[in-house]
């Protein structure tokens, strides 16, 4: 176990040495691969070392070290993956292309919303020392993510990060489908605050993020903010891999797949390199919850119960009628393409026997 616990800024956001790069039509990936072609995160000499090493010593001291899990969250993909092979088995690839288009704008939502994440210095708002720990080290953590979420510029050249990596996914294994403007237009979640790119939301997404009281009372609004901030984009880590199990089956499929190895690769470097955001997320958080916050006037609040009201809150937002409006974008898009097919009709009642579908309105 890594006992090293205090990482500079720059140690945490240094590369391991990588033999190759992974590369498609000219566009190089972040991290790279090993001798071995073992897949190795990008900035990773120290981060998951680090990560191992502030989580250890949650352990050690007998803490939890984590506040939310995957059985807490919704854990179905629509359309399920004998759906979509059906769509892709029968040239409609239309709305899959937009799914996958989709899911990499959600991930340069990621960086836009770490952004925006107060940076306020921590060990003020708390009681206990912060030194060593998770906590201490957010403002690289975050960076380090954004870069992960959204790509940066290494010694000149221009490496994807998640959003293009599924970008390239959908090019390799759908064949370079056209990608029509429509496909940012009218989705079913809001960009976070600060967000400058085509993506809009339709309109009964707008403002469905709003802001539902402080955590706990006399809580300091810079970390009320920061928990909720990052509580939330765990929740979304967590889901995502679902997202990940539903990408590798359908893609890493030769009858539905034009490139199915390196569709299933790349879906499976990308996961490994979220395992690092869900790791120091429910780490950071673990620590807060276990220590003791000052209150705007001084009083004492308890970290637990701060954390596990976010828990509460995060798990209520994955579900109900958020997750609604993406299925049942999802069902549209697929119905409209299923509309202009030959057998269109057909398909439709095949595709409704393979899986349950979201309620439409008449
Ligand atoms: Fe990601
Ligand atoms: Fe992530």
């Amino acid at each position: 176990m890594p006992t090293k616990l205090n990482y500079s800024f720059d140690e945490l956001m240094a590369e391991r040495y990588f033999t190759k790069r992974v590369t498609r039509a000219k566009n190089m990936y972040h991290g790279g691969l090993d001798a071995d072609g073992k897949w190795i995160p990008p900035r990773s000499l120290h981060r998951i070392d680090a990560i191992n090493a502030w989580t250890g010593r949650l352990t050690d001291e007998g803490h939890p070290s984590k506040v939310l899990f995957l059985e807490d969250l919704p854990d179905t993909f629509f359309p399920n993956a004998p759906q979509a092979k059906h769509l892709l088995r029968n040239g409609a690839t239309g709305a899959m292309s937009g799914i996958l288009t989709l899911i990499g704008v959600v991930e340069g939502f990621g960086n836009v919303g770490l952004k925006m994440f107060p940076r306020d210095p921590l060990q003020p708002m708390f009681v206990e020392d912060l030194d060593g720990t998770c906590m201490a080290h957010l403002d690289p953590l975050f960076a380090a993510h954004g870069h992960d979420e959204a790509g940066s510029d290494y010694k000149g050249f221009h490496e994807c990060g998640h959003d293009e990596m599924w970008y390239n996914i959908r090019d390799a294994a759908l064949d370079n489908p056209p990608v029509p403007d429509d496909v940012f237009k009218g989705i079913p979640f809001s960009p976070p605050p600060g967000y400058a790119g085509q993506a809009t939301p339709s309109g009964d997404a707008k403002n469905k993020n709003a802001f539902a009281g402080p955590l706990a009372e006399g809580i300091p609004p810079s970390l009320d903010m920061l928990v909720q901030a990052m509580m939330s984009l765990l929740a979304i880590e967590l889901i995502a891999y679902t997202t990940f199990n539903w990408a590798s089956d359908v893609l890493s499929d030769s009858t539905c797949s034009k490139d199915p190895e390196f569709a299933a690769r790349s879906v499976g470097y990308i996961a490994d390199d979220e395992t690092i955001h869900v790791s120091y997320l429910q780490c950071a958080l673990s620590e807060m919850r276990c220590r003791t916050v000052i209150g705007e006037n001084g009083q004492k609040l308890s970290g637990q119960i701060i954390i596990d009201e976010a828990v509460e809150r995060a798990r209520a937002n994955q579900s109900g009628l958020r997750i609604d409006r993406v299925m049942k974008y999802r069902m549209k898009e697929i119905e409209q393409e299923l509309a202009a097919h030959a057998d269109g009709d057909k398909l439709l009642e095949e595709f409704r026997a393979l899986g349950p579908m979201p309620e439409m309105a008449a």
